[in-house]
């Protein structure tokens, strides 16, 4: 039976996680805001969220309605079989977006929803779950636009960005999602070596071996928020689990390498965290003194955006970037992303393709490089 559902990313993803969700067997894609909406069977939702790397979340759509009083949203929320996936001694929490609504505030419409839920339950079964809003079996996400409701279950959990490999901290880490977008955008096609000479806590070198070696994105993980449904199919789980085509090798390396000895004590934890101590080279150095090992090789770094830096010395370490790339890198590609457009004109070389991504609530350039 073909299910709705929807894939949450980052603005300016919306196109790979599309590209990603297809090639999975997403069927009648949408792309919105943020958000890519497809069809396909509960196993789908499954897949995307251990494979695809451009997606923060995946909503199951339970219910769709439109209604004028609260009565009637009670009433269409009260109709949904909840007790499908949902436990009458389980937990649930529930979250709601609202726009232009006939409900004043989110809240109203979020506790509105957990009544019409939990008293499904009490006149059926007696007994009704209870609200964890930390850690809930089900958690339900409510999108109100004027009066369409669409009710969703959210499959993830944790943010899919949490892979499961970082346990070290690093002040400023690139979201894998978007190092993994990043990774896409850059054209680099696996065949060749990967290098970040700012790599701070491994992000990317982790994202980039993962890719090359097929290793799903929620490879990781030890918990996705499906796992709490009482629908959750442990068989059709170990499927896609074993579905997953690893490679044992790659005939490339990858690089870390980054001034502070102690972010390169956090990058070796994670990589080590990964099972990728055999693939990604980590050493301690500046970034000037670094070269490939061989050529073409790609390199994708994350500099610092300057918020603990004076403008001048950014602008002078992105002018060393862009010497280095220079002196050191011919016949390579680079990519960098920055939200400081002033500092990336003193790299001093012309891009070959631009995009705009966001870190965060930062927006951010990513350009890319062609050194020949
Ligand atoms: C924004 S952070 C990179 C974060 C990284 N992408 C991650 O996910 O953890 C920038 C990194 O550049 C490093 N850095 C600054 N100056 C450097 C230099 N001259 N040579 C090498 N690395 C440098 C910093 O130590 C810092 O870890």
């Amino acid at each position: 039976m073909s299910e709705k559902f929807l894939a949450k990313t980052f603005a300016g993803l919306e196109g790979l996680l599309k590209d990603e969700l297809v090639a999975l067997g997403a069927q009648q894609c949408r792309i919105l805001n943020r958000a890519v909406q497809f069809e396909g069977g509960l196993e789908l939702m499954y897949k995307c969220n251990y494979f695809c790397r451009t997606a923060l979340r995946i909503f199951w759509q339970v219910s769709e309605f439109q209604f004028q009083n609260n009565n009637q949203f009670y009433e269409a929320v009260y109709k949904i079989p909840a007790e499908r996936f949902l436990k009458s001694n389980g937990t649930l929490a529930v979250s709601a977006t609202i726009n232009e609504s006939i409900f004043n505030t989110p809240l109203f419409a979020a506790l509105l929803t957990k009544d019409a839920i939990c008293d499904r339950f009490r006149e059926k079964y007696d007994e009704r779950p209870s609200v964890d809003k930390e850690n809930p079996d089900v958690q339900f996400h409510v999108h109100i636009s004027r009066n369409q409701a669409i009710v969703y279950l959210d499959s993830t959990g944790e943010s899919l960005h949490k892979r499961g490999y970082k346990t070290g901290n690093h002040p400023a880490p690139i979201n894998e999602v978007l190092a993994a977008a990043m990774i896409k955008l850059s054209g680099w096609d696996g065949k060749t070596d990967f290098i970040d000479f700012m790599c701070g806590s491994g992000t990317l070198p982790i994202e980039a071996a993962m890719a090359a070696l097929n290793i799903p994105a929620g490879y990781y993980r030890r918990h996705f928020g499906f796992f709490s449904w009482l629908n959750f199919d442990r068989k059709l789980w170990n499927d896609t689990v074993k579905s997953a085509k690893i490679r044992e090798d790659v005939p490339i390396d990858f690089y870390g390498s980054d001034i502070s000895e102690r972010f390169m004590a956090v990058a070796r934890r994670n990589v080590s965290n990964a099972n990728l101590r055999d693939f990604i080279r980590l050493r301690q150095s500046d970034l000037m003194d670094t070269k490939p090992r061989r050529t073409p090789a790609t390199i994708i770094i994350n500099p610092p955006y300057g918020e603990r830096l004076e403008a001048d010395d950014l602008n002078d370490l992105y002018k060393r970037i862009g010497d280095t790339l220079k002196r050191n890198y011919q016949g390579c590609t680079a990519a960098i992303i920055s939200s400081d457009t002033e500092a990336m004109k003193h790299i001093g070389l012309r891009p070959a393709k631009k995009f705009t991504l966001f870190n965060g609530a930062l927006e951010c350039k990513y350009h890319v490089f062609n050194l020949w």
